[in-house]
Formats: structure tokens, sequence, C-alpha cells
């Protein structure tokens, strides 16, 4: 589990390269919900930059950010602090193998780059899909392997620690097609899961909530392909 000190490095590399694509991933999940939720579960908060952006996007929901590390809860807990939407972003300590929400608790369970850090996606999505209400949208990202990137990662980009981050992602990556082989013996019913592409309607409509546009002196590492499973309760 990261210390504050590898946090605080994770917390670089999203300012740094994946900062902007949380209001877009928030609008994404706008047009996928038919009613507006009220409780949103982010699943693997980390320094909180999705939960924010849900927070904004949907300002009646409460967003539950969980994450299983208390330093990376305290760092999302510093970046909130003093702004209006953390009123509605409740930060809690679980590990998403055993979650201690009743079933049905939520309208809606996202989660951005955090299934690779599963010991046991199919007992992580059972949970997922158990605590989702009737009708509520599970929606999860993460990325291909990228095997090829790695090297390249590793000679190009100046902040080792964001390379050994992205490095260890991109090697604990699961595939899409396991991943839904995981949904089935997780008893998700309906579920589609395809390489996340970004609709460019979405993204200009949510451009000025961009606090810290990916700055493209670096090579960036999201041109790795990510995949989003998605299903409705
Ligand atoms: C790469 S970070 C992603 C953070 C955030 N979703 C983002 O992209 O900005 C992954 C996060 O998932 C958390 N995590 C890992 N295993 C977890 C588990 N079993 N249950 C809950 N959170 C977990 C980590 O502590 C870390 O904060």
């Amino acid at each position: 589990m990261l210390d504050r000190a590898g946090c605080l490095a994770n917390d670089r590399f999203i300012r740094q390269y994946q900062e902007w694509i949380n209001p877009i991933l928030a609008r994404d999940l706008e047009l996928k919900t038919t009613s507006r939720p009220s409780r949103i579960v982010d699943m693997g908060v980390g320094p909180g930059f999705l939960s924010r952006a849900l927070a904004r996007r949907f300002p009646e929901a409460t967003v539950i950010g969980v994450d299983i590390n208390p330093a990376m809860l305290d760092l999302a807990r510093d970046n909130l602090a003093g702004r209006p939407e953390a009123q509605r972003i409740e930060l809690v300590k679980q590990d998403v193998h055993a979650l201690s929400f009743e079933d049905r608790y939520a309208d809606v369970v996202i989660s951005w780059s955090c299934y690779h850090h599963w010991a046991d996606p199919v007992r992580g999505l059972a949970e997922c899909w158990r605590i989702l209400r009737p009708g509520g949208v599970l929606s999860i990202f993460d990325v291909e392997p990228s095997p090829e990137m790695i090297p390249y990662l590793q000679a190009n980009l100046s902040d080792p620690e964001i390379a050994g981050i992205l490095v260890k992602s991109l090697r604990e990556a699961v595939p899409q097609q396991v991943v839904g082989e995981h949904a089935r013996a997780a008893g998700i019913v309906g579920f589609e899961i395809k390489p996340f592409e970004l609709d460019m309607a979405a993204v200009l409509d949510c451009i000025d909530e961009i606090e810290e546009p990916a700055r493209v002196s670096e090579p960036s590492p999201v041109n790795s392909i990510a995949w989003a499973l998605t299903a409705r309760r």
C-alpha cells in the first residue's frame, strides 16, 4: 500500500496527465443514467479528482469516495478541503472485496483506474453489483495491458516515481476479454465491455470544468487504451 510519498506521486501523475478526464467521466455517467442519482460510489477514490467532478456534475447527489488506503483518503481530504462540493463527498475506508454497505445502497458505482489493484476481481465486481439498487448503473474503467509502452515510458518520463506507477499499472492491467469473464462469473447480467472512446460532444460539454489540462511536453501515458465495463442492475 502506498505511503504518503507514493500517494503524492500518484497525485502528481493525475494532475499532470489525467485530471482532464474526470469531468468527461462525470458527463459520460450522466449520459448513462436515466434518472438523477442521489448516491454515487466512487470506488478507489485516490486523490479525489473524480469524486469532485461527480459532485459538481450531480449537485443533488452525495458522492461516497471509497479507498482501502488511509493515506490516500487523507490526501483526498486535503485536496477537497475548502471546496463547496466537498460538503457532499464522504470519504470512507473500505475494501472493494468486502464492502459494509447494505444491498441496494447506491444508484451508481463508478471506478477509474482501480480494477487492476483488485486481488479478486470477481469478488470485487460482485460486491459492486450487490450494493447497486435495481436500475442502478455500474461504470468501471481501467487500462488494457500495453507492454510495448513500458520501455517507452521508462525512457521518456522525467519523473521516475510517475514512470514507476505507470509501469506497475500497465503490468497489472487486465484485458477487457478477461474482465468480461470476471463480470459473468460475478453474476452481472446484460453488461457491455468495450474500449473507452471519448465522446467529443461530452468533451466539449464540460471543457470549462477542466482545471488542469494535460501538459504536452512529455509523451502522454493515457495514450494507452482503456476499457469501459457498463451494466444496469
Ligand atoms: C491508481 S489509483 C486511482 C485513483 C482514482 N480513481 C483516479 O484515477 O484518480 C487506485 C486507487 O484504488 C485504491 N484501491 C486499491 N485497492 C483497493 C481496494 N481493494 N478497495 C478499495 N480501493 C482500492 C488505491 O488505494 C488507490 O487510491
